[in-house]
């Protein structure tokens, strides 16, 4: 492993992080699977939707890009990843060590990791602040490191939404049957594998969200609810569980006021400095 990316007086007084160097490993990837792996289905044609904004709306030339939490899997499009410098914080020792396609990969937690003002083009944060307690300490940091018009985008799930609910309201050993049993991932829960524990802080409702954008100076430009992609899943491994839970949200859709669908059960934002 090569030796770590120099780092400023200034940030190593205020992190006391490990970091790593994966600038070769970076350049042998090809493909990241994040993407291909995502059933057909509402949730795949927002994150293209994210994809076609983002490559449209980021400038030209080399990227600064920090993905918080980021694990070893992005979303990023390749068109996007290509062209940056990507930072990874992960506090998962093993996430850091599978990530394959940061050129900086940083052991530390992204509710106090600080890096120096307007360092970053995109902050990433897939899938991550609905297992932070202080969401809005990580959220302040990353306006902190924007470059003035930069962008972050949060993909998240939807605590009002039926998985959301059954997520906050079970014990994390049922996260990891379902993982196991429903969704088939023979890994879920060993060390470095999804499902991490769940807590749900009150920023992570899209209302929230929003409100906490408009009080910091952030304009949010998408804003997307879709179908939990673990329905499409469902459908395709168990169709006869899938339709049951189809059967019941329908039942609870009906009862329930407005155009809500409690199927919805991820959200994508992309918010941009003003
Ligand atoms: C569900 S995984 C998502 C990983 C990746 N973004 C993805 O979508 O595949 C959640 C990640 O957040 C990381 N994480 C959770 N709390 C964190 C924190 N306070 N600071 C940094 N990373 C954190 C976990 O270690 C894990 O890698």
């Amino acid at each position: 492993m090569n030796k770590a990316t120099p780092t400023s007086e200034w940030m190593k007084s205020m992190n006391e992080a490990a970091t790593i160097d994966h600038r070769q490993a970076a350049e042998t990837v090809q493909h990241p699977q994040a993407l291909l792996e995502l059933a057909h289905g509402e949730a795949r044609q927002s994150l293209l939707t994210v994809h076609g904004i983002l490559e449209a709306t980021l400038p030209a030339g080399e990227l600064s890009i920090y993905e918080a939490g980021g694990g070893s899997t992005s979303f990023l499009p390749l068109k996007v990843l290509h062209r940056a410098h990507v930072t990874v914080v992960d506090i998962d020792e093993d996430q850091i060590r599978n990530n394959d396609y940061a050129q900086q990969a940083i052991l530390g937690d992204i509710q106090t990791y600080r890096f120096r003002p307007n360092s970053f083009d995109l902050v990433i944060c897939y899938n991550v602040i609905e297992h932070v307690p202080d969401v809005e300490a990580a959220l302040l940091h990353f306006c902190e490191s924007l470059k003035p018009n930069g962008m972050i985008l949060i993909g998240a799930p939807n605590p009002g939404s039926l998985s959301g609910v059954v997520t906050k309201y079970s014990p994390h050993w049922f996260h990891v049957w379902f993982y196991r049993h429903v969704r088939g991932d023979k890994k879920a829960g060993l060390p470095g594998h999804a499902p991490f524990p769940t807590l749900f802080h009150p920023l992570v409702t899209l209302s929230n969200l929003e409100a906490f954008a408009e009080q910091h100076g952030l304009q949010m430009i998408y804003r997307k609810q879709y179908e939990s992609p673990r329905y499409p899943e469902m459908r395709r491994r168990m169709p006869a569980f899938a339709a049951l839970v189809d059967a019941a949200a329908k039942v609870m859709n009906f009862f329930l006021p407005g155009k809500t669908d409690v199927r919805h059960g991820d959200y994508h934002v992309i918010l941009r400095k003003r």
